[in-house]
């Protein structure tokens, strides 16, 4: 796997994952950036650049332009690679199968034969200095792009992922991560590992805010991003993408719970 060295990054860093082709919430994720002050060779993407949403032409090619880092995401793997598929390893039959069927056709026909070149080409991996602590940016695990990697899993599994990646670009003091789809900040095994969340997709919380993080002074936190929301599920219901992500973007629940931890999962009476 080919990983890529972004030296010494001291000042702040803006870290996101999954744009998941939902082109208004990138475009406000670049206008929070700026307001902040991060210019965009100091945004690190995770991943999933393309997936559910209504616009993956138009998202490859803003994130392109915008010239941020962007490590490869399943959906990436597999455009690149010309698979039918998003690579999710989902069951077949299962509701996130059926599901990805819907969208990853739409994306499919979208992508030209460039942005494919584009994808194929992304690194892995990243590794940078930040503070004086050493970090690697991955999508799923080191080894399996598509492992889903929860904050209530247990050590063991940091652990592994921690040993995998010393092996393949040496010892890191913390890990940034996405395809989850669920933000959080964990002291594990000595290192700290950041899921930034996705910024395509609501955290299954019941709200349609998405996140992302920022890594500054040593400390990683993460930040709500809201966006016009109701434009992005419009164009998605413009494009025939009306298989339940797009009713997600406004209710802030997933349409499917399948991949998610049983403590992760909201019963449908404790929904608002
Ligand atoms: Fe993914």
């Amino acid at each position: 796997m080919r990983w890529i060295d972004l030296g010494t990054q001291d000042a702040p860093l803006l870290l996101f994952g999954g744009p998941y082709s939902n082109l208004y919430a990138l475009d406000a994720l670049l206008e929070a950036g700026a307001r902040a002050g991060i210019p965009t060779a100091r945004m690190i993407c995770t991943g999933d650049v393309v997936a559910y949403g209504a616009a993956p032409g138009e998202t490859v090619a803003r994130i392109r332009a915008a010239g941020c880092t962007v490590i490869a995401g399943n959906v990436e793997r597999q455009l690149g690679a010309g698979e039918g598929d998003c690579g999710c390893g989902f069951s077949p039959g299962s509701t996130c199968d059926r599901l990805s069927a819907g969208w990853f056709a739409h994306a499919d026909a979208a992508v030209s034969a460039e942005d494919r070149a584009w994808m194929a080409d992304l690194p892995g991996m990243a590794v940078f200095r930040h503070q004086g602590a050493r970090y690697a940016v991955i999508h799923g695990g080191a080894r399996d792009v598509s492992r889903f990697i929860w904050e209530c899993d247990a050590e063991e599994v940091f652990a592994e992922e921690l040993a995998a990646i010393a092996e393949m670009v040496g010892p890191v003091d913390g890990v940034i991560a996405g395809h989850a789809g669920l933000p959080f900040v964990r002291q594990v095994g000595g290192a700290t590992w950041i899921n930034a969340g996705v910024i395509g997709m609501p955290p299954h919380d019941g709200a349609p805010a998405t996140r992302f993080a920022v890594l500054e002074h040593g400390r990683a936190r993460i930040e709500r991003l809201d966006y016009d929301h109701a434009g992005a599920r419009a164009a998605m219901v413009a494009a025939g993408l009306t298989q339940g992500y797009d009713r997600a973007l406004e209710t802030g629940y997933w349409p499917s719970e399948d991949v998610l931890p049983a403590v992760l999962r909201v019963a449908t009476s404790d929904r608002g």
